[in-house]
């Protein structure tokens, strides 16, 4: 009886955020065992001697994918849920789409595993040719990245900014009335 009165409470658009705590959780696990990682002393030693967290591609994976799997993955996607939640009940008004919460979380989530696994792959497979003196090799492969890492990038924010537009819509929907 009090699980159906608490469930009444949290409308069907609710529902839709809980994707976006699950994603969250998710990241952030990554990023832990990210984190854990790359202290381990072998793998320490490999991604200083490909140039983290100074440049190159050691700098890709220690401290970028690092930062943004922890930061945009885990954070940023828990803070948009949990403006997502308290902005209509706090206001009294409903948000201004229902559509773009779905699309803020699809382009976000995307956007990092697509941000996240170009700079892990690219940041591996052009340190191994590093260490292998193959600076030309690492040029070739570096010119395939810098577009995908631009298209994903973009990817992610279109996330954020979809977002800003649903929230300040919705702001002015609020101090209008
Ligand atoms: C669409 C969203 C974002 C994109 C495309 C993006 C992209 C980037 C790129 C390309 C760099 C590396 C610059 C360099 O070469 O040194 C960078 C650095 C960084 N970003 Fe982001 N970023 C985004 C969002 C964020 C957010 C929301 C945060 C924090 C809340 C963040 C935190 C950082 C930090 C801490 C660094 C510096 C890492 C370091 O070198 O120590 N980023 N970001």
């Amino acid at each position: 009886m009090k699980q159906q009165k608490n469930a009444d409470k949290n409308t069907v658009e609710d529902r839709d955020l809980i994707k976006f705590l699950l994603a969250s959780v998710t990241f952030f696990f990554i990023g832990t065992v990210h984190g854990v990682l790359q202290i381990q002393p072998p793998i320490r030693a490999w991604l200083d001697s490909i140039g983290s967290p100074y440049g190159g591609p050691g700098h890709m994976i220690d401290p970028l994918a690092h930062a943004h799997i922890n930061v945009v993955g885990g954070v940023v996607i828990l803070c948009m849920a949990v403006t997502y939640y308290l902005l209509p009940r706090l206001s009294g008004q409903p948000l201004f789409s229902q559509r773009l919460v779905n699309h803020t979380f699809w382009w976000t989530t995307l956007g990092i595993c697509g941000f996240y696994s170009t700079l892990m792959v690219f940041g591996i497979i052009e340190g191994n040719l590093l260490l292998q003196l193959d600076h030309e090799g690492v040029a070739e492969v570096h010119r395939l990245y810098t577009p995908i890492i631009a298209v994903v990038s973009t990817g992610m924010g279109i996330g954020f900014w979809v977002f800003f537009i649903n929230v300040l819509v919705t702001a002015k929907t609020i101090y209008k009335n």
